[in-house]
């Protein structure tokens, strides 16, 4: 939620901080604002809507500074306006804050501040920011000069101090004009160092172009950045050393490379990314291994139930991961969404391990529910997209997708990349114990292997889900139907189209369906049905003769051959172990899902109301 960027340096701020929220702007999109330092004054450019609309503003060509930050919002306090976008600025125009994440006692700063005068123009809890570092700046304690420390640094601390719930904050100050002061809190927030110039950052891939160096910001760390220089603090002021990551993504790698929408291209990019998650983790006749990570056979034996738990899209990756463990591993798993887990006291000891999925690393819910599990002496594994995100820096263990980045909301590659990372954690785990016989894990081994060539195969059928796409896509209704596996793939699918066409759509295990929900099918409504499991055909089938008995339009989605039945549409994929088929079956509804939302003329990578990384709960 929310995107923040800043620099410090000796070139012009504007572009830099243009470019940045550009690249940021799938994190939020109702406004966006920037604020430079020019003579010693800070000028603040914000406007309601995208990005882009900050070049038409009056006087954005004549900024010169060489320090600022900047902003892309997604509300949270405050509807979508120029009042409420950041950055936001004290009452003196001393110091101009933007802010990812939310003050949840903002009311009472909001009052104590208004009772000494203070005066608020905008409905956001982060105006209350500005307005306490000036508050401190000018009646704080003695105690914030202590050791020598800067007034300002000093003044944010003890704003800081005051402030409860989640941030990421960056502060300029015209009374500090050569320095910037950033903190966070349960919110990203990466420093990428330059030759006589800094940036700031919510995501590495936004100032990647600019620099490969980054520190990764600690919860309840600061740093004071100049051109030259940066230094960080913990809570109390006492300085400390950080160590620099290089992170070696390629820049390229998060442009659109020639596609409409960064959607389409990461569709396309499934099969490099799932050849990247294999990786060298495991070869036919060899145990899978991960550099990063190794399980005691010890440890794992003592095992006795695994959570995974993530949200959205990765939650759904974590059904394929259950049905994996269980089958390989016969540990029983339980997939749970996050921000249930973390609120209903969960069954955990130190024998439950908790695996937990985000894209992003940064989903507020995903990290709350992991510190939750470690703090009742569980253990922990992240799965994760993004080197260095906050959740793979809580957990015990950490491994990553390598899918490279993901910038449309609709996720899609991460997806097919995390259930190809289950089934090795699957099979990594059943090696150790020993659990499942190992010719049937070397036969899905094999069928890992194939995985990419399968899913270009795929995508050369993608002119067909197009020609579908264009038959239904005023419809305001939508199933889709599956069994086991297909009944997973169907839960993603049935989200893809909600997500980015508007469309209503459920997804139901097919059983289910005569439990109630058939009464919603009537004439005309398009149900999809997802069928690739040998064992389950005539089940599933007779589930969709059952709709369109009642007038269903149908489109299958199969890898098995069917008897003749009057279906509308079919889509063939390739065949594929069961374990692994929602990598395949997915693919054709992300397909339509996208060409629906397209032929509806929506913005297909920004939807309306979503945000690509949900920092609050
Ligand atoms: O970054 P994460 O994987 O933690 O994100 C979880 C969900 O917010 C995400 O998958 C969401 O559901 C996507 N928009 C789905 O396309």
């Amino acid at each position: 939620m929310c995107g923040i960027v800043g620099y410090i340096g000796s070139g012009k701020a504007t572009p830099i901080l243009m470019d940045g929220l550009l690249s940021l702007e799938y994190r939020g999109y109702d406004s966006a604002g920037i604020a430079t330092l020019e003579k010693n004054k800070i000028v603040v450019m914000k406007d309601k809507g995208r990005v882009k609309n900050l070049y038409e503003l009056e006087g954005m060509n004549d900024l010169a500074g060489t320090v600022g930050i900047a902003h892309t919002r997604w509300a949270t306090h405050g509807k979508p306006s120029k009042e409420n976008s950041h950055p936001h600025m004290d009452n003196s125009n001393s110091f101009a804050v933007v802010h990812n994440g939310i003050i949840e006692n903002y009311a009472d700063l909001k009052d104590f501040l208004t009772s000494k005068g203070y005066t608020f123009y905008s409905q956001t809890d982060t105006e209350v920011i500005p307005n306490l570092i000036h508050y401190y700046y000018t009646n704080g304690p003695v105690s914030i000069l202590e050791d020598g420390k800067q007034k300002f640094l000093g003044a944010v601390k003890s704003a800081i101090y005051d402030l409860k719930g989640s941030y990421a904050i960056e502060v300029i100050s015209s009374l500090c004009p050569e320095e910037m002061i950033v903190v966070r809190k349960d919110s990203p927030l990466v420093i990428g160092k330059g030759m006589s110039e800094n940036f700031v950052a919510s995501d590495i891939p936004a100032i990647l172009k600019y620099t490969k160096d980054f520190y990764l910001l600690d919860d309840n760390e600061f740093a004071v950045i100049t051109k030259d220089t940066i230094h960080f603090y913990d809570n109390s002021l006492i300085e400390h050393n950080k160590s620099l990551k290089n992170i070696d993504w390629d820049a390229n790698a998060a442009g659109k490379d020639g596609y409409e929408d960064f959607m389409l291209k990461e569709i396309y990019e499934q099969p490099t990314a799932v050849r990247e998650t294999i990786g060298s983790r495991f070869h036919l006749g060899e145990k899978c291994s991960f550099d990063d990570v190794a399980i005691s056979k010890e440890y794992l034996s003592k095992v006795n139930k695994i959570y995974i738990v993530a949200c959205g899209t990765a939650m759904h990756a974590g059904l394929s991961g259950k049905t994996l463990i269980e089958k390989l591993c016969k540990i029983p798993t339980v997939v749970d969404i996050a921000s249930e887990f973390r609120y209903r006291d969960p069954l955990i000891d130190e024998n439950t391990l908790c695996i937990y999925i985000s894209q992003s690393g940064e989903t507020a819910d995903t990290i709350a529910a992991l510190k939750l599990a470690k703090s009742k002496g569980a253990k922990t594994l992240a799965i994760s997209n993004v080197i260095g995100s906050s959740i793979t820096r809580e957990a015990d263990y950490s491994i990553y997708t390598h899918a490279g980045p993901e910038i449309a909301v609709a996720s899609t590659k991460a997806y097919t990349s995390q259930v190809v990372l289950l089934a090795i954690l699957a099979m990594y785990f059943a090696e150790i114990l020993g659990s499942y016989p190992q010719e049937e894990i070397e036969k899905l081994k094999s069928d890992i292997i194939d995985l990419p060539t399968k899913i270009e195969q795929v995508l050369d059928n993608t002119e067909e889900i197009k020609n579908f796409a264009k038959k239904i896509y005023t419809e305001k209704d939508m199933f889709f139907l599956g069994r086991g596996t297909d009944y997973n793939a169907s839960l993603e699918g049935s989200l893809k189209l909600k997500e980015i066409s508007y469309i209503h759509s459920e997804a139901y295990a097919a059983g289910e369906l005569k439990h109630g929900p058939i009464a919603l099918i009537e004439n005309g409504v398009t149900v999809v049905g997802i069928i690739t499991n040998p064992d389950l055909v005539e089940k599933t089938i007779s589930n969709m003769q059952e709709v369109i008995t009642r007038g269903a339009k149908t489109l299958i989605i199969t890898n098995q051959i069917l008897p003749n039945a009057n279906f509308d549409y079919v889509v063939n994929i390739p065949d594929t172990n069961p374990l692994v088929s929602p990598i395949l079956s997915v693919i054709p509804m992300q397909l339509l899902s996208y060409y629906i939302s397209k032929f509806k003329g929506l913005d297909v990578d920004k939807p309306r109301n979503l945000a690509k990384s949900v920092t609050v709960e």
